[in-house]
């Protein structure tokens, strides 16, 4: 095995019971021998222990209950565990969630993010904020967003991740914190939460249930794998320069309509279960990031191609019936009978 690069020995990872933290958990566990590891993490409807089952390294890793927008929960964490680095992937995640109820994503997203911020100060440490090619809105023109592009965040989501992003680039210039900014394209793999497009419809595919595509299918998306992007993060947290803003990208869009077709395929469903629904309000046409200095300058690149990579996936989650099963809870499935009931009941012509 190759020598790990220097890094931090131990790192607490906010978020890590969701998706990409618990896909950059298990790499961190198992890149770096030596690292100790805590997660840090709400468990909000969107968290879930059980997406820390199985992790390698496991008697490396101890998990914490906490809220990232309470400065005690965060002082205690760091008092017990003395973090040398942190990496921040906790928030509000889903876009239709957001639109329907702004509160939690201005707490989390900004006022934790600040939260954060400042115990890291206080400390001395490393902050990797992890972010979102969200952040630039609509690039409708096809022109990838460097990280020096202006933000026009397009929805409250989008928003309150640019308003997290600039309080850290904030921090670095009034105080000389240590920041590290990565902002990726929307991501795929398992233990994604079933209200994001491709478990959702993944599950939907194989239940034989209508596949609701908002408004024509035509946006396009750039689908990075999971574990592509923890790579990315654990390259950022050992080498990345402070005050930097780090893109991980594909490089390859897909259409919504493309994506869900591939799905189908995969599921051994039948296309004409895709059914048009009404679009989201707002919704961005187009994402797309130009990541050449983080290839040239973390020497990152995705390995996962998409067409074996979605296969892979979809073929998780049907053979994951357990998991699916846990992360179910009230506040999923409430949400997503409200969801796709408007969204349908819209599109119907009275
Ligand atoms: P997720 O919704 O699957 O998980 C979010 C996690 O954060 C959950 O475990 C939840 O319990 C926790 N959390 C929420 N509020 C909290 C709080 N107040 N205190 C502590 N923990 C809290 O999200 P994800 O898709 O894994 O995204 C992780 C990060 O990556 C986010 O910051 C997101 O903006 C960013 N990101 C996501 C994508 C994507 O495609 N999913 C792409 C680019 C960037
Ligand atoms: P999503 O997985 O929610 O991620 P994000 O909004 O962060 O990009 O959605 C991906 C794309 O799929 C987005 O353009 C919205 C669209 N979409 C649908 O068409 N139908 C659905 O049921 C969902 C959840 C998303």
């Amino acid at each position: 095995m190759a020598t790990p690069p220097p890094h931090p020995r131990r790192v607490l990872v906010t978020g890590a019971a969701g998706f990409i933290g618990s896909a950059f958990l298990r790499q961190l566990l198992s890149a770096w021998p030596d690292v100790q590891a805590m997660t840090f993490d709400a468990l909000t409807y969107a968290g879930h222990r059980e997406n820390l089952e199985d992790l390698p390294g496991a008697e490396r890793h101890t998990f914490r209950q906490g809220d990232v927008a309470e400065g005690e929960d965060v002082a205690r964490a760091f008092a017990d565990f003395a973090p040398e680095a942190v990496v921040h992937l906790a928030a509000e995640t889903h876009v239709d969630r957001s639109i329907l109820d702004p509160a939690p994503f201005l707490r989390t997203n900004v006022h934790g993010t600040q939260v954060l911020l400042d115990a890291c100060r206080t400390a001395g440490l490393r902050l990797v904020l992890v972010s979102t090619d969200e952040v630039y809105g609509d690039r409708s023109d096809g022109v990838p967003a460097t990280p020096t592009t202006a933000l026009r965040p397009s929805n409250t989501y989008a928003a309150t991740k640019a308003a997290g992003d600039l309080l850290a680039l904030a921090a670095w210039r009034t105080h000389g914190q240590d920041v590290v900014i990565t902002r990726c394209t929307n991501n795929y793999g398992p233990r994604q939460l079933p209200e994001k497009l491709i478990p959702l419809m993944s599950l939907r595919a194989r239940a034989g249930e209508p596949l609701p595509i908002y408004g024509d299918g035509l946006q396009v998306r750039d689908w990075l794998h999971v574990d592509d992007h923890a790579a990315g993060l654990l390259a950022a947290l050992a080498r990345g320069e402070a005050g930097r803003v780090y893109h991980f990208a594909a490089n390859r869009g897909r259409t919504n309509l493309e994506v869900v077709q591939a799905i189908c395929a995969a599921a051994g469903a039948d296309e004409r279960l895709i059914e048009h629904v009404e679009d989201r309000p707002g919704h961005d046409r187009l994402y797309t990031l130009d990541d050449d200095a983080t290839r040239r300058d973390l020497d990152w690149a995705p390995r996962r191609a998409f067409k074996a990579g979605i296969g892979e996936t979809v073929a998780w989650y049907l053979e994951n019936p357990a998991w699916c099963r846990a992360v179910a809870g009230e506040g999923l499935t409430t949400f997503l009978e409200a969801n796709y009931r408007d969204r349908q009941a819209a599109e119907r012509p009275s």
